[in-house]
């Protein structure tokens, strides 16, 4: 007998990832019937014309292949072929070979001196582990964390479903806080003590709080007044913290900048909370997706603790070791003087710069439409504007309607949790100019004959 669908958890039945979903399911066949399908629903830059950095390709290309620096001398700069270099040794059997659990050494130090660099504070090389994109990383923390099924996870609404989705595969229970879209979505204490407060009612047992930011989706910048207020949170009510940076270098508003959560918990001296914090490859300017790099860091895990995750992440042996070497790349890129300073500088502008122009063209034509209206999109690559609707009709009907009369694929705001009684939608910013302006122009007429 084959295995049947009985023979399955229950957890893995009710898991629930909405952007890639039943609408994304209709989106490929309706592709495979000929129709042109504009994908909004994944931020997944390169499978929307983002080309990959130079550097990076010529470290990756280096180090898959070293051979290449003797039969294309020339052809690689310098530069990239030192970086290839040390990764090559670092690793000392190369890319085919597992490394330590942890990941590669030389470059585990290369993201302490990142890490350095960015936020002035000391970093044990120790405390980070390399992971297959971040998924993987905050995946085995909330392994980590969840202990049964009363353990609690504080979670943004709306959130990325990787964590609605990983709390439900671990058995343990979403405590959402709600963002405020009134206010630009701002976190406000207010709305964690309330979250808080309720799931103590419910007998939940909370053990951590989820940030991402910037936002997905809510693109929302966090300052450090916020993030010492979350620390400040976290420290009263006993909690760790989980920090999603994955979108670190995607900040479109002048004034605005990254505020590491590890650079505030060391200005305030939290020494009792612990903070894990999760970088990836895949977004900022290098759109590296497919390649799953990434890493995490911890601060003030005690060491048995820390044996524990060195454990778990050594179940899996090792991250893989194209996404260690495009993680080296993206921690150290080329710095003044060097021959592939310029190039990189060059593409990294035009990348960060069509992406502010597109997240300001979105936001303001999806403004223009009457019936939806969107904040500024202040960070990361996603609007998520809210809709009204017709009355019976949920923001799914919306999302499927709207794929099958335009082709544009987006997520149905359901997915990422909303306040109830309101609708949204979640779209990236990521099609090239042309493209997201029709799909501004499709949008509006869409929603005018929807409603
Ligand atoms: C907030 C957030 N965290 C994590 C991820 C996962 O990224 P990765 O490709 O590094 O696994 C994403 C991907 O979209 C994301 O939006």
């Amino acid at each position: 007998m084959t295995i049947r669908l009985t023979d399955l958890g229950k957890t893995v039945l009710e898991t629930e990832y909405a952007v890639r979903g039943p609408i994304v399911a209709r989106a490929g066949e309706l592709e495979k019937a000929g129709r042109e399908i504009i994908y909004c629903n994944i931020g997944n830059p390169q499978s929307l014309g983002q080309k990959p950095l130079t550097w990076n390709r010529q470290i990756l290309a280096l180090c898959e292949y070293p051979a290449l620096m003797d039969q294309a001398p020339g052809l690689f700069p310098e530069d990239a072929i030192e970086a290839a270099r040390s990764i090559l040794a670092g690793t000392r059997h190369g890319l085919g070979a597992y490394s330590e659990s942890r990941g590669v050494r030389c470059i585990r130090e290369a993201v302490a001196e990142f890490i350095l660099e960015r936020d002035h504070i000391g970093v044990d090389p120790d405390a980070i582990f390399l992971t297959d994109g971040a998924s993987k990383g905050v995946q085995t923390i909330l392994h980590l964390l969840i202990s049964g099924p009363q353990d609690g996870i504080m979670v943004p609404i709306p959130q990325y479903p990787l964590y609605s989705a990983t709390i439900t595969l671990y058995d343990g229970r979403m405590v959402p806080y709600y963002l405020d879209e009134a206010n630009g979505w701002k976190l406000s204490r207010t709305m964690l003590e309330a979250s808080m407060a309720q799931a103590e009612a419910e007998g939940t047992r909370v053990k951590a709080l989820c940030v991402i930011n910037p936002g997905n989706p809510t693109g929302a910048v966090l300052d450090e007044a916020n993030i010492a207020m979350v620390i400040d949170f976290a420290k009263v009510h006993g909690l760790s913290i989980l920090a999603d940076e994955v979108y670190q270098e995607n900040i479109y508003l002048s004034g605005d900048e990254f505020v590491s959560f590890a650079k505030v918990l060391h200005q305030v001296e939290a020494k009792d909370v612990s903070l894990f914090s999760f970088h990836s490859c895949s977004k900022g300017f290098l759109g590296e997706c497919g390649v799953r790099g990434g890493y995490f860091e911890f601060r003030n895990v005690p060491d048995e603790v820390a044996e524990q995750i060195l454990k778990l992440q050594s179940v899996s042996l090792c991250a893989n070791l194209p996404g260690q070497t495009a993680t080296y790349a993206m921690v150290r890129p080329p710095k003044p003087g060097m021959p592939s300073y310029h190039p990189y500088a060059a593409e990294k502008a035009a990348v960060l710069d069509t992406l502010k122009q597109r997240a300001i063209l979105l936001a303001e034509g999806l403004n223009r439409i009457e019936g939806i209206t969107c904040n500024v999109i202040a960070g990361a690559m996603y609007a998520f504007p809210r809709i009204t609707l017709p009355p019976g009709r949920s923001d799914f009907d919306y999302a499927m309607a709207l794929l099958e009369q335009t082709g544009i694929c987006v997520v149905p705001g359901s997915g990422f949790g909303q306040a109830e009684g309101t609708a949204h939608f979640r779209t990236t910013i990521l099609p090239p100019t042309e493209k997201l302006q029709k799909v501004v122009t499709a949008l509006g007429e869409f929603h005018r004959n929807y409603r």
